[in-house]
């Protein structure tokens, strides 16, 4: 059974006392704050400012500084799609293109329903492999378009 949802003021406050407000902790506090919405919701990120006694203008300085932080909603699971010359060349676009088709979105979107998110990288060290797909941080090597929707089914 789902449990009731706590309201966002409620959750922030319960981050910010497990980090017994201090200020030293503010990367720990968003970390923990995304993991609550996948992403920095901008009320939440007032609240922190407010919590904290520190300004917003610091938050969000630390908030865009880690590429790990998303401003924007994010979906349930993010796809990362290899773009490095390795993977590149081995179809990697195609792969890509294949993905957006059947998302209906364009890498850095989200679909509406917030159930995926797409990106892209360069290079992940597996080239040898490529190209490569990454979702929740699982690998998926010698990916082809025509294996797209095996892979997606995996992750709905
Ligand atoms: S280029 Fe894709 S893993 Fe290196």
């Amino acid at each position: 059974m789902k449990t009731k949802t706590k309201p966002a003021k409620q959750k922030v406050k319960t981050v910010l006392d497990r980090h017994q407000r201090d200020r030293g902790m503010l990367v720990a506090i968003l970390q923990d704050i995304q993991a609550e919405y996948n992403y920095l919701p901008k009320k939440a990120l007032t609240e922190v400012s407010q919590g904290l006694d520190i300004p917003l203008t610091q938050v969000y300085s630390v908030a865009s500084f880690f590429k790990a932080f998303s401003l924007k909603p994010r979906g349930r699971h993010i796809i990362n799609v290899c773009l490095g010359t390795a993977c590149h060349v081995r179809g990697a676009v195609r792969v890509l293109d294949e993905i957006e088709r059947r998302l209906g979105i364009k890498a850095g979107g989200t679909t509406k329903d917030h159930r995926y998110t797409l990106e892209t990288v360069n290079c992940v060290g597996a080239c040898a492999l490529g190209p490569i797909v990454i979702i929740d941080g699982n690998y998926s090597g010698e990916m082809k378009a025509d294996g797209v929707k095996a892979l997606l089914k995996g992750y709905k």
